[in-house]
């Protein structure tokens, strides 16, 4: 079983976007800009929850989930590179799960990079399994993304058993 930090879980309002644009720049090669996370924040059809220091109150990592027909979309999901291995990415999964559990029309979705092993063995954990790929999908470098699938029971990809 995944050990779990222990962290506060609250949604994202628009006084984090500091520290949410510190940690982003320092996970990724190519950043969301500011206005995509003010964007996310603003929509009705986001659940942005962000896990915190309960000593410091300091962000220390977030998950930007959007709500489409038949999925929740996983948009972001970023641990603060002090903050890893300890559950907190677990926890804010968690956390997705519990709040979406009474949608079981919604499965869940989501793209990530086919180098980021420690991101795919994540979402494996979670019964997340590959349905598909993207060629080209990112514009960096034109890597391929897995398309990563799991169901509102979280049994896997659609049609299996
Ligand atoms: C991927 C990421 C969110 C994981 O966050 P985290 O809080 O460290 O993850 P957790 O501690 O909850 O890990 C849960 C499980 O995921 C897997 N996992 C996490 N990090 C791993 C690693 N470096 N290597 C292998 N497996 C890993 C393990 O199964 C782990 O359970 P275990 O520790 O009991 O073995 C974090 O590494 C990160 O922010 N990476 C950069 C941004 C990114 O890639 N985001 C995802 C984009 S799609």
């Amino acid at each position: 079983m995944i050990a779990r930090a222990t962290i506060e879980i609250r949604k994202l309002a628009l006084h984090d976007l500091d520290a949410i644009e510190r940690i982003e720049n320092a996970v990724y090669p190519t950043p969301w800009s500011r206005s995509m996370f003010a964007g996310e924040l603003a929509k009705p059809s986001s659940l942005s929850l962000g896990g915190f220091d309960p000593d410091t109150g300091r962000l220390v990592a977030y998950l930007i989930v959007s709500r489409y027909v038949d999925a929740w979309h996983i948009m972001n999901l970023a641990v603060h590179p002090g903050w890893r291995r300890i559950g907190v990415a677990s926890r804010l999964l968690d956390e997705l799960f519990e709040l979406t559990a009474g949608d079981p029309r919604r499965g869940y979705t989501l793209e990530v990079r086919v180098s980021n092993t420690t991101a795919i063995a994540l979402y494996e954990t979670f019964g997340f399994e590959t349905s598909g790929l993207r060629r080209g999908y990112y514009t960096d470098n034109r890597e391929d993304a897995l398309i990563m699938w799991r169901d509102p029971l979280g049994h896997g990809a659609v049609g299996e058993a």
